[in-house]
């Protein structure tokens, strides 16, 4: 019988199989290597970063924030009350998303829109939401794209100091200290975390990628022997790229279609930049295996791409008016089908999120003590708003489950524009 289960088994897709222990096992090896400078899939990148820096009120930093889809700019200044005000804010599409740009391009253009911010404030904080190696001076030099950015010149350079070096001759003379966005992200929870009288912090961010960063104690940072031994820092895990985890038949296809194949292989079964096509590709497989009705398959089989929107609208309401699938003629059987594909697929990817959150919030040491639980700051598109298989509430619940079993304690939080946020708190803390 040719079920959908059936289906998803013989391709290797079976979520009833996925062994969450196996998989935090499987993270505490790749981190254990990573944070050793031994070859792993983890990179455990130390961003120089503490979560104890006093912020200046009342001084104003300027924020780049590239993303994956979006680049954002603004200037932010912290009241003495500690709450932050966002100013001067302008958003356009992230260089190297549409078409192929070159470095001077790249960096020229990031520049043109960081000038008319330079009269507001001295100092910029740039978060950059790619595998970056940070310097001690908070400089990043890209290690290599994710999120399918086509702008193959701007690896190996380092970010901060090239596009100082644009906005020099604009007149800036201050400093631009570079961090992931999941590293933002963890500092912008802080100061809810410490009214809360948190043992430790998580950031994680699922959008168009997705990611971890947490606290690590300088000692267990074996490749950086040279640190203050009792001292600790935040990591950016990099867990988009974690790697030893079961490829079905699908996933291979997806990493077949992406320009950096074998690479990102948690995140191109998680993230928003790829959700929608790698249901896609579960789609036009069933259609050629007969899930589907000849009518229906030879439509699915035109689809030239697919949308993580228009693929979890359509899931969450078979009968909405909104996106690719809903402008296919489908019969209720397809409309069935269809929707419990997608399940699986949004389903798997809340799942593995849970895995990493948990994993960050083990990895913290914290958390021991229920009046010191750990601060958990959550960001993306992805995370908030997919609605298929109840994603956030599935994800919620099986981190709860991973964590409770283990005795740690957490608290998840959601502060607004987190990745800005935390960019200015390192803006203006960063030695
Ligand atoms: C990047 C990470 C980033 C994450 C979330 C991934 O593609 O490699 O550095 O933190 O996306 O934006």
């Amino acid at each position: 019988m040719n079920t959908i289960l059936d289906f998803l088994k013989r391709h290797g897709f079976d979520n009833s199989a996925l062994d969450a222990e196996a998989l935090i096992d499987a993270f505490a090896k790749e981190a254990a290597a990573g944070l050793a400078g031994q070859p792993s899939s983890l990179a455990m990148i130390p961003s120089y970063l503490g979560v104890g820096a006093e912020i200046p009120a009342d001084k104003p930093v300027i924020v780049v924030d590239a993303g994956g889809t979006n680049l954002r700019v603004c200037t932010v200044a912290f009241g003495a009350d500690g709450k932050p005000a966002i100013s001067n804010f302008s958003k356009c599409a992230m260089p190297g998303v549409e078409r192929e740009v070159g470095a001077e391009e790249f960096f020229s253009f990031i520049a043109s829109r960081v000038e008319p911010l330079l009269p507001f404030a001295s100092d910029i904080g740039f978060c950059f939401s790619y595998p970056a190696e940070i310097t001690p001076e908070c400089d990043g030099r890209l290690i290599r794209w994710s999120k399918q950015i086509k702008a193959p010149e701007v690896v190996g350079k380092f970010v901060g100091a090239e596009l100082r070096r644009r906005l020099v001759p604009m007149g800036f003379k201050g400093r631009v200290s570079v961090m992931n966005d999941t590293v933002a992200t963890l500092l912008a929870g802080v100061s809810d975390g410490i009214r809360r009288n948190s043992s430790s912090y998580v950031g994680m961010i699922l959008g168009t990628g997705t990611n971890t960063a947490t606290v690590v104690a300088n000692a267990a940072i074996k490749k950086c022997p040279g640190l203050p031994q009792d001292g600790s820092m935040i990591i950016n895990l990099e867990t988009g790229s974690f790697a030893p985890i079961p490829l079905s038949d699908f996933d291979k296809r997806l990493h077949a279609l992406t320009l950096d194949p074998g690479h990102y292989n948690f995140e191109k079964q998680i993230s928003g930049g790829y959700l929608g096509q790698l249901g896609l590709v579960v789609l036009k497989a069933a259609a050629e295996e007969g899930l589907l009705t000849p009518k229906a398959a030879s439509q699915i089989a035109a689809l030239p791409a697919l949308e993580n929107r228009d693929l979890d609208e359509f899931c969450d309401n078979p009968y909405c008016d909104f996106g690719a699938l809903s402008a296919l003629e489908l019969s209720d059987d397809d409309r069935r089908t269809v929707q419990a594909l997608g399940e699986a697929v949004y389903t798997r990817a809340s799942l593995l999120s849970a895995i990493n959150i948990a994993f960050s919030a083990i990895l913290s040491g914290g958390g021991k003590d229920p009046l010191a639980p750990v601060c958990i700051n959550i960001d993306g598109s992805t995370y908030f708003k997919t609605k298929t298989a109840d994603f956030k509430s599935r994800c919620e619940a099986a981190t709860r489950a991973l964590l409770e079993r283990r005795g740690i304690h957490h608290r998840t939080i959601c502060i607004p524009d987190s990745p800005i946020i935390g960019a200015a708190v390192a803006g203006l803390t960063a030695r």
